[in-house]
């Protein structure tokens, strides 16, 4: 599996703000970028990668599916049609953003959809994202062993969701965090601002490399350069022993995102 352990998000971010962020990040050395349908905003991420002059074969690009669009009819030519505004005729992860089971579309015809993209070269690898054990369960018994790149999920010191991860781990499939900051929350938490005081780093940089010590990816999001270029050197963060151990012990089961009809029952 090929998940890079840090990219940059781009939720939120639409018009110029999205071209800027994303332009600002591969400058400052980011080389994977996560989008999705919903966000609005394919267009713009292709348009600064394409701007940057950064070769498409350094870059790991993730799009994610809408839910309006799992139909066995729907699903392809949306990829397409994400590929045309991303400007490349290949992603190189799509993901089921949420399992969305109140919509009416069996999860075993999306996923089988999903995996029909990729043969199809559309997309180099295939994923989920919100699933919980049942549904990611079921997700590998319809396209298979070995074929879930990851599972992209809310996960943060406040929100540890430890027996998922321990369930992805078990199946060889690669943890990705979103919403790692807890969208700024986590920032002021005084276990992370003494750690980071005493080192010399920022909150998010130490939340960042708690998660990467983990194993964990990140895409951490920023409309600000500074903010996306200090986040990138959490990677060369060390957290002792003792320091991980706190900010292990801050889960709160502290989630943010919930949507009714598209989350599973979560784990
Ligand atoms: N699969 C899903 O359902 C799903 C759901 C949500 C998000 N995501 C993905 O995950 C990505 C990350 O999540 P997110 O963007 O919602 O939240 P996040 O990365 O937890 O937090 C982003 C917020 O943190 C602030 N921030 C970032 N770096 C900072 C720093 N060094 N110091 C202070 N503040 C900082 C940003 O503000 P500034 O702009 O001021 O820096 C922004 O308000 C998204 O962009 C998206 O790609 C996926």
């Amino acid at each position: 599996m090929t998940v890079p352990s840090f990219g940059v998000g781009t939720f939120r971010l639409t018009g110029q703000a999205a071209v800027d962020s994303v332009r600002n990040a591969l400058e400052v050395g980011y080389r994977a970028i996560d989008t999705a349908q919903i966000y609005g905003n394919e267009a713009e991420v292709g348009e600064a990668i394409a701007d940057s002059g950064v070769p498409r074969e350094q870059l790991y690009v993730t799009t994610k599916i809408w839910v309006d669009n799992y139909g066995r009819d729907k699903l392809i030519p949306s990829l397409k049609e994400s590929l045309s505004k991303l400007r490349m005729d290949q992603v190189d992860l799509t993901l089921i953003h949420w399992p969305a089971l109140g919509k009416g579309v069996p999860l075993a015809e999306y996923m089988r959809a999903l995996a029909e993209a990729k043969a199809q070269g559309l997309t180099r690898e295939i994923g989920v994202s919100n699933f919980n054990i049942a549904l990611t369960r079921q997700a590998i018994e319809v396209v298979g062993q070995g074929e879930i790149a990851t599972n992209q999920i809310e996960l943060s010191p406040y929100l540890q969701n430890r027996k998922l991860v321990s369930y992805l781990r078990q199946q060889g499939i690669a943890v990705t965090s979103y919403m790692t900051l807890a969208y700024g929350k986590v920032l002021q938490d005084p276990v992370i601002g003494e750690i980071a005081a005493r080192l010399q780093a920022t909150p998010a940089q130490v939340t960042l490399a708690w998660a990467l010590h983990h194993g964990i990816a990140v895409i951490p999001s920023s409309t600000r350069r500074e903010h996306l270029a200090s986040n990138l050197l959490a990677r060369e963060l060390k957290l002792g022993e003792d320091d991980l151990a706190r900010i292990d012990a801050l889960d709160r089961n502290g989630r943010e995102v919930s949507p009714e009809g598209l989350a599973p029952e979560w784990d």
